[in-house]
């Protein structure tokens, strides 16, 4: 399968901004490891810290399932959410920390109403996880 995985914003911090939630690897070390559980599959990797940035990433994606961590983007950003809505692609959500368990804003997506599912908590494996999904 060919997967796309998006990372919206602030996720390029990731390795150097809040390590003991996000952990101490590198988005781009995080995305070799993906590639390596995943080696028998296509991946690629786009992150952007702007909006419409990302609504074009979707827009224009190719690939069989597109996974997204949109950041904090996934709290607000309406324009993703009508991106999604207007592509076939499945899209799954994911979040590396368990956004239930942290503050009260993180506890509501506007992106899980247009998304197949939602994985989190898991860290860099809430990306390896959602990919398997479509294997199961
Ligand atoms: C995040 C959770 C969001 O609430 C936060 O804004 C992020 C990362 C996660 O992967 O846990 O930037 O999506």
């Amino acid at each position: 399968m060919k997967f796309l995985f998006i990372n919206g914003v602030n996720l390029n911090m990731t390795g150097i901004r809040e390590k003991g939630v996000y952990g101490t690897e590198t988005l781009e070390e995080i995305n070799k490891y993906i590639a390596e559980k995943l080696s028998g599959d296509e991946c690629e990797f786009y992150q952007s810290n702007i909006e419409g940035e990302i609504c074009s990433a979707i827009q224009n994606a190719k690939a069989d399932a597109i996974i997204l961590n949109a950041g904090a983007f996934t709290h607000y950003s309406y324009a993703i959410r009508d991106a999604i809505a207007s592509i076939k692609i499945p899209v799954v959500e994911v979040h590396m920390s368990n956004v239930h368990a942290r503050e009260e804003f993180r506890r509501n997506s506007v992106l899980t109403p247009v998304c197949k599912g939602e994985i989190l908590g898991f860290g860099k494996n809430s990306y390896v996880l959602a990919a398997e999904s479509f294997k199961l």
